[in-house]
């Protein structure tokens, strides 16, 4: 049975609202957060009600069932994503905490030592590298908007530390080959980071095979929600590894004369109580994904992709349009400015992104200082293009000169 979008669609309860203006929710802003299904809100809904309790502490049953929530939620993630074992997950607020946490590791670089990350990347997998003594550099992309493999080999060095790269970038919706990527990393002795935030939404994830050293993401990204993600990484490394914080949770031992003897992986590295909350909505968004049929599906969003691509191109000008990328467009419009286009489209109940999408070095790479985005779900209908594109010819109609 092929993908069903309206049965799909029914289970996220915000679809069935409105603006001020009683029109109807289009939602295409699914690359900056995905709505939430009933099962993710009734998880939540249920773990107050029944279950809330702090954890690795209590010893009365409601803590006992709080902590037992939680570390299966552990071992859910670990097998969701094919880590190799369940030590491997530190649960923490999402991608951007994530990046932070392990560029918190490499204190020691010095400017001699060189961090690659790519001309498309999201400010959160620039800035936490460049806070570093090391040297970032970018690597550029092909004028269709792909990895560019022949930068990638002429700046790939010994001097390289570390790679670290989206699996999939949040504005042109381009597919990096992460494995030959990182097996390219290895051959320097550099480690390989993957920003897996735009991955979880759009496939089933596999941190062995891609062999990835670290790879973060954000449940918010892929129907959980906010303020809660994990952070992958190879035990052997974590195992290595220094706490960012330092609290309550992560010590065996702490002593008056002589340091704290602290708890090995991956409870040293989850000082004070930890969002609780979260991890039972993202317990309930894991069963989500693991329940999806990926093919049908995948099939499903390709088709909505390029009926969406076939009728923006006369409207607007679509940055390096591309059939085969993950559901995401981004364009500029000659006479429109993003904001007012992403503000017409709002009054109209549309919600899509506009600006810089985080991601300023692409926007200077581009010649342009901003931009409209739409991203897809799989609730997205054909319905909603015809929306987005009625309400393009309406922005059209009233600002635009030539676009
Ligand atoms: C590619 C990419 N990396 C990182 C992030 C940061 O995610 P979060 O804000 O959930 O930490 C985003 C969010 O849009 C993203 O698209």
């Amino acid at each position: 049975m092929g993908f069903d979008p309206q049965a799909f669609r029914q289970q996220f309860p915000i679809l069935a609202t409105q603006n001020r203006f009683g029109k109807p929710l289009v939602y295409l802003d699914n690359a900056a957060t995905t709505q939430v299904p009933e099962g993710v809100i009734q998880a939540i809904d249920t773990h107050f009600r029944r279950q809330n309790a702090n954890i690795h502490r209590s010893v009365y049953d409601l803590g006992t069932q709080s902590e037992l929530m939680y570390e299966s939620t552990r071992q859910a993630v670990a097998d969701y994503i094919h880590a190799a074992s369940v030590e491997e997950i530190i649960f923490n607020s999402g991608a951007t905490e994530g990046l932070n946490w392990i560029a918190s590791q490499f204190t020691h670089l010095t400017p001699e030592d060189e961090i690659l990350v790519t001309i498309q990347d999201h400010h959160s997998n620039i800035l936490p590298w460049q806070r570093l003594s090391a040297t970032v550099r970018f690597i550029g992309m092909t004028p269709e908007g792909d990895f560019d493999e022949d930068d990638f080999q002429k700046k790939l060095s010994s001097r390289t530390k570390i790679v670290s790269i989206a699996q999939y970038h949040n504005v042109l919706g381009t597919v990096n080959p992460i494995q030959r990527i990182a097996q390219a990393a290895h051959q320097v002795g550099a480690l390989c980071v993957v920003d897996g935030a735009q991955a979880l939404l759009h496939g089933p994830i596999d941190v062995q095979e891609m062999d990835c050293d670290f790879w973060v993401t954000s449940a918010h990204k892929a129907y959980g929600p906010t303020g809660i993600g994990f952070l992958y990484g190879k035990s052997s490394l974590l195992n290595n590894c220094q706490p960012l914080r330092f609290g309550g949770g992560i010590v065996e031992r702490v002593f008056t004369d002589r340091p704290a003897i602290f708890r090995s992986i991956p409870e040293r590295f989850e000082a004070g109580t930890p969002n609780i909350i979260g991890v039972a909505g993202l317990r309930a968004s894991i069963q989500f994904l693991n329940n999806l049929d990926w093919d049908s599906l995948q099939k499903y969003l390709q088709q909505l992709q390029h009926e969406l691509l076939e009728r923006l191109l006369p409207e607007v000008q679509v940055l390096c349009p591309n059939n085969h990328r993950i559901p995401i467009i981004a364009w500029v419009q000659s006479d429109v400015h993003p904001h007012d286009c992403a503000s017409i489209l709002d009054s109209e109940g549309i919600a899509v992104r506009a600006g810089h999408q985080c991601a300023y070095p692409l926007m200077q790479h581009l010649g342009i200082t901003g931009c409209t985005r739409v991203s897809l779900a799989p609730y997205n209908t054909r319905e909603d293009i015809d929306h987005l594109v009625q309400g393009l010819k309406k922005i059209h109609k009233i600002l635009g000169r030539k676009s």
